[in-house]
């Protein structure tokens, strides 16, 4: 088991080298939270924590992210292996001593882990990056909570440019901690969104037969969406429909002129993807019209599908496997969640798999954004291990 002139089996000592950075990272960045597109101080942070590792290029490809290239002693392909960095706005109800400093900023999804994580990693390969195949290019993204999203616009800036593969991976807390769930094919659906205005006439709530009731048009809205799912689409075939913002009205005795609904579509399948707005505007048109409302509508389209290439996945189940052992390795399920990952997998085939950072034991219980989110800190030298087996192996 070597490559080049290393041993790889002294994988574990090095992860153990650097366990006590990656925790102490995390926490500082757990401390820092910053919104989507502002994550300025945490990109600094990343790009001199880099910096003082040496023997890596860095560039920030965009104002608040940092690509950094770690060029090995040998041949090889280019491997790209992406963290995002970007908290939510959530007000954080933890009590530990490293709570969020930020009110109402937190890091509620475990990216402040994904960046300590590919931190440790970088710092063992840039020592030991003589004997390395290739290149690793370490993507430090911004945005992967709001669209449209830190990956594309890296993608756009040419962070992918010459890279033949790329891996990604969520800390998940559904998954216990000393678990590795990997997806062959489809795995995170396409999140879209759409806003809806019905359009009535308001007025005194007591004369109902002098307004347009645009409460009641849209209620039947809602409860007409779900035609889509239930009886326009193959139930085989994956989707949602939810209305997710019911805004209307101010007082009792007052019908309002309008209501704004908002909700979000998921999808896996192109074509499903393409004919949702159709049918939820010919729902919405013929309520309106059957009512003598009438309607606005957009529809917004979030990140593609995260699908994730047989070829990579075989093989990243092979270095895994090897890294951690069998059991650790178990087949996830795909989710109907959302993640720009997919942004990178237009450019080169990818995987993107999940870390079991959830653990009953210790209460770490919590589902991902919520206040009392947190990770299992025992996963971090887990993710560092699996990335730098990855550089190492996965050529
Ligand atoms: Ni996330």
């Amino acid at each position: 088991m070597s490559v080049g002139s290393l041993d790889i089996r002294k994988i574990d000592e090095w992860v153990e080298s650097v366990e006590e950075d990656v925790v102490n990272w995390r926490r500082y960045l757990h401390r820092h939270p910053e919104l989507s597109f502002h994550e300025e101080k945490t990109s600094q942070f990343v790009y001199d924590t880099l910096t003082s590792f040496g023997g890596l290029e860095l560039s920030r490809p965009t104002k608040t992210s940092v690509v950094a290239r770690l060029k090995g002693g040998r041949p090889g392909r280019v491997l790209a292996i992406r963290a995002d960095m970007d908290a939510l706005p959530i007000k954080e109800e933890n009590d530990f001593e490293f709570v969020s400093q930020n009110e109402g900023v937190m890091h509620a999804c475990g990216h402040d882990g994904h960046t300590a994580m590919l931190l440790g990693a970088a710092k063992i390969l840039s020592r030991i990056k003589e004997d390395i195949p290739g290149e690793i290019r370490f993507l430090f993204q911004h945005a992967e909570e709001l669209y449209p999203g830190g990956a594309e616009e890296m993608v756009q800036a040419g962070v992918m440019d010459g890279v033949d593969q790329v891996i990604g991976a969520h800390l998940w807390a559904p998954l216990e901690f000393g678990k590795i769930a990997l997806i062959s094919g489809p795995m995170m659906a396409a999140p879209d969104a759409f806003h809806i205005t019905i359009i009535g006439k308001g007025g005194h709530a007591a004369q109902p037969h002098l307004t347009t009731d645009s409460i009641a048009i849209a209620a039947q809205v809602v409860t007409n969406l779900q035609h889509i799912v239930s009886r326009n689409v193959n139930p085989l075939v994956p989707l949602v429909v939810s209305v997710t913002q019911f805004i209307a009205g101010t007082t009792h005795n007052v019908t309002p002129g309008s209501v704004y609904l908002n909700g979000t579509v998921r999808t896996f399948k192109p074509e499903l993807r393409e004919e949702v707005p159709t049918l939820i505007e010919r729902i919405v048109k013929g309520i309106t019209d059957a009512h003598g409302a009438t309607y606005k509508f957009k529809y917004e389209y979030g990140y593609r599908p995260v699908i994730n290439d047989e070829a990579v996945t075989a093989n990243l189940r092979e270095v895994l496997t090897e890294a951690f052992g069998e059991d650790f390795i178990q087949d996830g399920q795909p989710t109907m969640g959302g993640e720009d990952f997919s942004a990178y997998q237009q450019k080169a085939p990818g995987c993107f798999f999940l870390i079991g950072a959830g653990n009953t034991e210790k209460g770490i219980i919590h589902p991902h954004h919520h206040p009392k989110f947190t990770v299992d800190e025992a996963a971090l030298p887990i993710g560092v291990k699996a990335f730098v087996a990855c550089a190492l192996k996965l050529v």
